[in-house]
């Protein structure tokens, strides 16, 4: 069915007229996809609705054919589902985008489409710990290789890529640690290995990073972070090419149903006309939170993409635009301490989900990242020590005074 992958776009608007020049991305957000009911409403209409009626028993024959442009069943394309896919994929510059019901049927959807018992996958060691279980448990269960390498180092991929590969899978910048990735280096090994490169984008968010222009091929988000960014909705999407969409995901998605609620994508592409102030704000507040936590004496490190001392700070700026919502930090003395610090927090919150617009601090090794074992979080640099900060929309006076109070 290609009901939910009409070009992207800005779409006609009822008077039938279309700028004839190129919009801006932060105009494609408030602008594209939008496919307005007869009545001419502003807003974004919620069609909440499972099925679909036909004319004519003939009609219904042509619609299921792909004959005729007309929904068949919400489990494969609805109306307000299609608004948010033409928009975000309009913002990211992608041909088609497929919305799905969480960051994880996103993650899951977009490699598992893609390879059969047999096949290999290479991907980075240091990612979000649910992405971490689907490639080292879940796909090797159903015969699928999987070997794990370190994000930034040139001739693990020369070496890892050196035989046929179906799909390089990385998260840049990861979760937590903030290794960022040259998705274009890795690129340029995976296609040479005949693979597809699928970028976990949730960290950088459409506003800050865009992996198809550096090379990669598909991009996935959890769209319950940034994307939606007001801690209402779970949701997620995948994007890509017209080839990858009609002919490996969307038989995938069709029969396996990972669908994007309709309301959850009328909340989502409202989300997204502001998405590019929020994430530009937030990233603001985080360099200057990461700067001040930096000469504070009882931070032991602080990792921050935006920093000079950074390991990846030359990729940093050379593939993102500043260096994300989220900081990584370690306090000098033991969880103890810490958790002390996180419980003297007086504005942030203490919560494990990240690009809020409020600012939320946990500690991965007991939360998002409990589910590895001790070796993978060494492996990965999650130390006992180790909190991250979500920074979020408040003032970044009251944050700074916040964790400046917490510290002291
Ligand atoms: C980098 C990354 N990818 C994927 C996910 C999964 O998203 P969701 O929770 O929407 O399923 C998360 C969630 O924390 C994440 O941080």
């Amino acid at each position: 069915m290609t009901h939910n992958h009409r070009p992207w776009g800005y779409q006609q608007n009822s008077e039938g007229v279309t700028p004839d020049w190129e919009l801006h991305p932060d105009t494609q957000a408030i602008r594209a996809g939008l496919a307005r009911s007869g009545f001419g409403e502003t807003g974004e209409a919620l069609y909440l609705t499972s099925g679909y009626t036909y004319e004519s028993a003939e009609q219904a024959v042509h619609s299921f054919t792909d004959e005729i442009d007309h929904f068949v069943y919400s489990r494969f394309a609805n109306p307000t589902v299609a608004m948010f896919e033409n928009r975000l994929a309009a913002l990211e510059g992608a041909e088609y985008c497929v919305g799905t019901g969480s960051g994880m049927s996103a993650m899951f959807a977009s490699v598992a489409c893609l390879v059969e018992a047999g096949d290999r996958i290479v991907a980075s060691a240091a990612m979000f710990s649910s992405c971490y279980v689907v490639l080292a448990e879940i796909l090797p269960k159903w015969g699928v290789q999987v070997e794990f390498v370190r994000g930034n180092n040139p001739d693990d991929w020369e070496r890892a890529l050196s035989q046929k590969t179906k799909v390089v899978f990385i998260e840049t910048p990861s979760n937590p640690m903030l290794e960022v990735i040259d998705i274009a280096m890795v690129s340029s090994f995976a296609h040479a290995a005949g693979a597809t490169v699928i970028v976990d984008n949730v960290m950088a968010s459409p506003i800050l990073q865009k992996p198809l222009q550096l090379g990669a091929d598909v991009v996935m988000y959890s769209a319950t972070k940034h994307i939606d960014g007001q801690g209402r909705v779970l949701g997620g999407a995948i994007l890509g090419s017209s080839k990858y969409i009609t002919e490996s995901l969307n038989p995938f998605i069709r029969h396996t149903g990972p669908t994007l609620s309709a309301f959850n994508a009328w909340v989502l592409v409202k989300s997204l006309e502001t998405l590019s102030m929020r994430v530009n704000r937030m990233n603001e507040n985080a360099q200057q939170i990461a700067e001040f936590l930096s000469n504070q004496s009882k931070i032991k490190t602080v990792n921050y993409p935006g920093l000079a001392s950074h390991p990846d700070y030359a990729i940093s700026q050379r593939q993102m635009i500043g260096g994300g919502t989220t900081i990584s930090f370690e306090a000098k003395g033991d969880v103890s301490d810490l958790f002390e610090i996180m419980d003297r927090l007086k504005v942030i919150d203490i919560s494990n989900n990240l690009g809020d617009s409020k600012s939320l601090i946990t500690h991965p090794a007991s939360t998002t990242h409990r589910r590895l074992t001790p070796e993978m979080r060494a492996e990965m640099g999650i130390t006992d020590s180790v909190v991250r900060l979500s920074v979020g929309l408040e003032h970044s006076s009251d944050l700074i005074r916040d964790l400046d109070q917490a510290l002291t």
